[in-house]
């Protein structure tokens, strides 16, 4: 038996309502995992197994597994309801005239029945052991456990440089248009999570594309946030869904969010603390040291009283021995606290150079003010300030970049 296609707004209900078709459990339904599936009869089966099997180890009788399907052309849908003969525990959805990952979940989520609500990849590229991590955050008390690739034990399997580099980007655009949502995740791009019902249900929801996290945090009540590193596997069989349009959904999904405001109370209170001052203020203190240290080698390198080198080359090395210098000290002092906990050459290499990248945005941010300003704004008049304004944000600018994807302090206990 089909679970009946919910029609209406996109809104979780408060509690949840009688499913004619939910098995009739001898124990309360704890755990309610969304598994949105297109075109994947190649792994689904497999994917239903592990999580059985994890799962009737450690919630017994109390979870279910609920498989949104879009219609899809290699019928997923009824290889699904197939296996709900052989696992009680799962629940089938086939979706027509209607479309897209991130309401595909929120209509899984409407039919749920338990307290809890997750949602997985049916490719294998979520491993399902991360699951029981999730698990163990939400019924400790966190609102939310996100599956991460950017915290201790995360990370990607075999993407490219490229590849790397674009989600990256993503990611800093969020930073940007939209700090007090994505800044609160280390990988707000992630489509594994766990959420508290009562921590969703309420508001209208809205998402465009694929990042159904993004409208979690930021319509949702979230305040405890848990997180889980995983690797992000390859994927075996079938093949990604994502497509260019995806990047222009992000985009506009950043922008519903941002002018919506439609934001929670929480988070609103919530950016107006995002900036931890102390920090910030250690972090312009390194800035200023720069600016000597930029200074006295410039001098020593090409002041015609000392070596008379030319002032380009001079002025290269300075402001590189300055970053350098930068970088030291905001590892050892700024964010000392989260260097300490990754300790080692590589990792310490792998920190200076994503410093240099993100303050070569932060050089060109500032340029690109300071033109603005003084030949847009100020009409080619007040060059001094409209210098101390770029420079301040860019300092901003790597501050919070630097924050956020280098130095990287979730508000969250880790995973250990
Ligand atoms: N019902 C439904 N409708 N399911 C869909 C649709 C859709 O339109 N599009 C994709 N899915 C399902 C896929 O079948 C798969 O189970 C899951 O959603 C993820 O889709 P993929 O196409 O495999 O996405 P991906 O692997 O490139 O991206 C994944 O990882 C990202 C990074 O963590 C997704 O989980 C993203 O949400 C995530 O951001
Ligand atoms: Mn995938």
């Amino acid at each position: 038996m089909l679970i009946p296609q919910p029609a209406g707004a996109l809104q979780v209900p408060a509690r949840p309502s009688n499913q004619a078709d939910a098995p009739a459990a001898s124990h309360p339904i704890q755990l309610s995992l969304v598994l949105p599936t297109y075109q994947e009869s190649q792994t689904l089966a497999s994917v239903v197994r592990q999580l059985v099997a994890l799962l009737d180890q450690a919630l017994p009788q109390a979870y279910e597994l609920i498989v949104v399907d879009d219609d899809s052309p290699d019928q997923t849908w009824a290889l699904a309801a197939e296996l709900t003969r052989q696992f009680p525990q799962l629940r089938v959805m086939r979706r027509q005239g209607e479309r897209g990952l991130s309401s595909a979940v929120i209509r899984g989520w409407q039919v749920a029945t338990g307290p809890v609500l997750g949602v997985m990849d049916a490719d294998l590229q979520h491993p399902p052991q991360a699951l029981l991590k999730l698990l163990g955050h939400v019924q400790a008390g966190a609102d939310l456990a996100v599956a991460s690739r950017h915290v201790e034990g995360g990370g990607v399997s075999e993407w490219s440089l490229a590849r790397r580099f674009l989600s990256r980007g993503a990611q800093v655009l969020g930073l940007v248009l939209l700090p007090s949502v994505v800044g609160r995740v280390s990988d707000p791009m992630s489509g594994f999570f766990l959420v508290q019902r009562s921590a969703i249900a309420g508001p209208i929801l809205a998402p465009a594309g694929y990042k159904i996290l993004l409208e979690v945090i930021g319509r949702g009540n979230v305040e405890q946030i848990a997180e889980v590193g995983y690797v992000f596997q390859e994927r075996a069989a079938g093949e990604s869904k994502v497509t260019w349009r995806q990047y222009g959904a992000y985009l506009q999904h950043l922008l519903k969010l941002r002018f919506d405001g439609h934001r929670s109370r929480w988070n609103r209170l919530k950016s107006s603390r995002q900036l931890p001052l102390a920090r910030l203020l250690r972090f312009g203190v390194v800035g200023l040291s720069g600016v000597f240290v930029d200074m006295a080698v410039l001098y020593l390198l090409s002041d015609p009283s000392t070596l008379a080198w030319g002032l380009t080359r001079s002025k290269v090395i300075a402001a590189g021995i300055a970053m350098i210098n930068n970088f030291v000290w905001n590892d050892a002092w700024t964010f000392a606290d989260v260097s300490s906990r990754q300790q080692g050459w590589s990792a310490r290499l792998k920190r200076l150079l994503k410093f240099v990248a993100i303050c070569s945005g932060g050089l060109f941010l500032n340029v690109l003010v300071l033109n603005l300003l003084f030949n847009q704004v100020f009409g080619g008049q007040g060059r001094y300030l409209a210098n101390l304004i770029a420079i301040a944000v860019a300092t901003l600018w790597n501050f919070w970049i630097n924050l956020k994807l280098n130095w990287r302090v979730t508000q969250v206990p880790r995973d250990k």
